[in-house]
């Protein structure tokens, strides 16, 4: 962790317009391409090294993908353009075990994107990892232990991505619970549950990831790095007996505002999506757990007599007539990636359920 300004700054002076090289920190190398300083690394420093020995400080391996950077044996796509807005970046999805997260995680990487699948669930996390770099034949994931309402388990994490792999491009707050209740029923203990991970999460989360991002522009001052925000249709709507959960998320809209106006000044843009119900997600759909067979359970749709009763009434809200999936939900991740002239927004992903005004 001691290398948390020394490689983000290694990313920067790789800056390729798009982005910088991986970076990963060792503990020594021989014949290192390069030998300096600290205070001689931004002037020794020239494009095309591979190695860096940055006296009492650590060393460093670049390349363009992270097997390129330990062994030099790339298989980065090469993609330039539109398709390439996410192609070798660093990405951190949090909650990336499951659910939308995992979606999102899977679609980041179909992108070819290096991705650090940041949960609680760590064993959950790391298998993922293994299987969809089995699936690739390189390394595109790893999986990191994160519990996002403790700050010292954020820097440690924040810590372990940018030893291994020099910053990160794309952080995405995606962790998240929801407790149902009523506002005269709700103990304070779950109302406190939903505002820490949803929301204060996202504050710790941002806090230790925004000096990285900054570190990374500070070389070319053309670095763009964004941090996103996965809340809700309840962010931009309030819902009934669930005031925990959407007053978390509305917060959250009012942190990325004022967040994306603090960190414009390093090229960081901070947005929310604001996706609707994943049906075909664990939360909804578990079999044992989750809300439909709860819904179904409790008689909350009159006449329901099956989940897919249950389902189906739900799906009728909306007016594309299906769930949001982590796809759909990506799709607006690479919009507000690719957009340089934007920051501070909600996007709506909800087939027409909810409407800006
Ligand atoms: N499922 C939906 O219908 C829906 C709709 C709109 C928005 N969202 C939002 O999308 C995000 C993901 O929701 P989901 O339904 O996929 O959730 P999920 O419950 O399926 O998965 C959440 C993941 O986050 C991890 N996690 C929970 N607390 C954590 C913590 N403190 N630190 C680190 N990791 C933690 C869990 O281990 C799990 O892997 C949440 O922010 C949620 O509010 C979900």
């Amino acid at each position: 962790m001691k290398t948390l300004g020394i490689a983000p700054l290694l990313r920067g002076l790789t800056f390729d317009g798009e982005k910088g090289d991986i970076v990963v920190s060792c503990e020594t190398i021989e014949n290192p391409e390069l030998s300096c300083s600290l205070d001689e690394l931004e002037t020794k420093f020239t494009k095309g090294v591979r190695s860096v020995l940055v006296e009492g400080a650590g060393a460093f391996q670049l390349g363009e993908d992270y097997d390129d950077a330990v062994n030099g044996t790339s298989n980065a796509r090469k993609v330039t353009g539109r398709a390439g807005v996410i192609n070798n970046k660093v990405c951190v999805v949090t909650g990336g075990a499951q659910g939308f997260g995992e979606g999102i995680v899977r679609a980041l990487i179909a992108q070819g994107a290096l991705v650090f699948i940041a949960d609680m669930n760590v064993d959950g996390a790391k298998g993922l990892a293994d299987e969809l770099n089995k699936e690739a034949g390189r390394t595109v994931a790893f999986g990191v232990a994160v519990n996002v309402t403790d700050e010292e388990s954020v820097l440690k994490m924040v810590g372990e991505v940018v030893d291994t792999a020099g910053g990160i491009d794309l952080f995405v707050s995606n962790a998240g619970v929801l407790k149902a209740g009523s506002v005269k029923e709700m103990s304070l203990k779950d109302f406190e549950f939903v505002t820490d991970v949803n929301y204060v999460g996202f504050f710790l989360c941002t806090k230790h990831v925004a000096p990285v991002m900054e570190a990374m522009n500070k070389p070319s001052g053309k670095y763009f790095t964004d941090i996103i925000c996965i809340s809700s249709k309840s962010a931009l709507e309030g819902s009934n007996k669930n005031g925990a959960y959407a007053g978390s998320k509305f917060g959250s809209v009012g942190l990325v505002q004022s967040f994306a106006k603090e960190l414009v000044t390093d090229n960081t843009k901070v947005n929310t999506v604001c996706p609707g119900n994943f049906f075909d997600g664990p939360l909804w759909s578990d079999p044992d757990r989750g809300l439909f067979v709860q819904y179904l359970t409790t008689g909350k749709v009159p006449g329901a007599e099956t989940v897919e009763d249950v389902k189906r009434f739900y799906e009728a809200q909306v007016p594309m007539n299906r769930g949001c999936d982590g796809e759909d939900v990506t799709k607006a991740i690479l919009y507000s990636v690719e957009q340089k002239y934007e920051t501070g927004q909600a996007i709506p992903v909800t087939g027409g359920q909810v409407m800006l005004n």
